[in-house]
């Protein structure tokens, strides 16, 4: 069983990596493996609408030159979804929207239906705003999402200065074991199937 996570911010060693590691370890400790991608520093581009990706069932978005088809790749074997990012002016960093929306258009069926969570890290304020942002997308790929004993929220500036934030670590370990017993529990002999959906019937309100 793999979780896939992916580090949204420019910083490769900052609070997000710390919180996601605190997740990381502790999905270790419970037998989870994990695939952590940092998105870099590299220019990213936004979705362009272009629907090619689903129109022309590629599977994959028609940019190639940046870090959002490297996460499409490995969306198929990821049994579980874990998105961290920090927090710019109360929303998630535009870099980490701009690539994580391309990978859901473009790999949406191997998003679907799995458990996923957000974790927003911030200095003092707009975690809550960022947080629901991005859950947004899984809410809508019928994906359990995975909570904890608080919001998954981490506090910090300075790179791992969030490891003084007991309660944000504390919450961290407790979404990780919320999100092992998901991944578990379904395996077990004794475990109810998941309902089959109805076919989705999307209407556009133009009328
Ligand atoms: C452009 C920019 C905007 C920021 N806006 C906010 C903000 O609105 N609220 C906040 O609490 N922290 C804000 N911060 C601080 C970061 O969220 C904080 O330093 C966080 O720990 C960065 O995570 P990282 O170490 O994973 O990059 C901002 C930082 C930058 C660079």
């Amino acid at each position: 069983m793999k979780v896939l996570m992916i580090n949204g911010s420019p910083r490769a060693n900052g609070n997000t990596a710390r919180a996601l590691k605190e997740v990381a370890d502790t999905l270790a400790a419970e037998g989870i493996e994990t695939d952590t991608v940092w998105i870099g520093k590299k220019p990213v581009r936004g979705c362009v609408a272009c629907w090619q990706c689903m129109n022309k069932e590629l599977g994959r978005c028609v940019f190639d030159d940046d870090v959002a088809n490297r996460i499409v790749e490995k969306l198929p074997e990821a049994d579980a979804f874990v998105v961290g990012a920090p927090v710019y002016y109360g929303q998630p960093n535009g870099a980490f929207m701009a690539v994580w929306q391309r990978v859901c258009v473009a790999g949406r069926k191997h998003v679907e239906c799995k458990p996923a969570a957000s974790i927003a890290v911030c200095r003092r304020g707009g975690s809550t705003a960022a947080y629901q942002c991005m859950n947004m997308p899984f809410e809508m790929l019928n994906c359990p999402v995975v909570t904890s004993q608080y919001w998954n929220i981490v506090f910090g500036r300075e790179e791992g200065e969030c490891e003084k934030d007991t309660e944000g670590m504390q919450t961290m370990r407790t979404l990780a074991r919320t999100m092992a017993w998901l991944l578990t529990n379904p395996k077990r002999p004794d475990a109810v199937p998941c309902t089959p959906q109805e076919p989705c019937q999307p209407m556009h309100f133009i009328r």
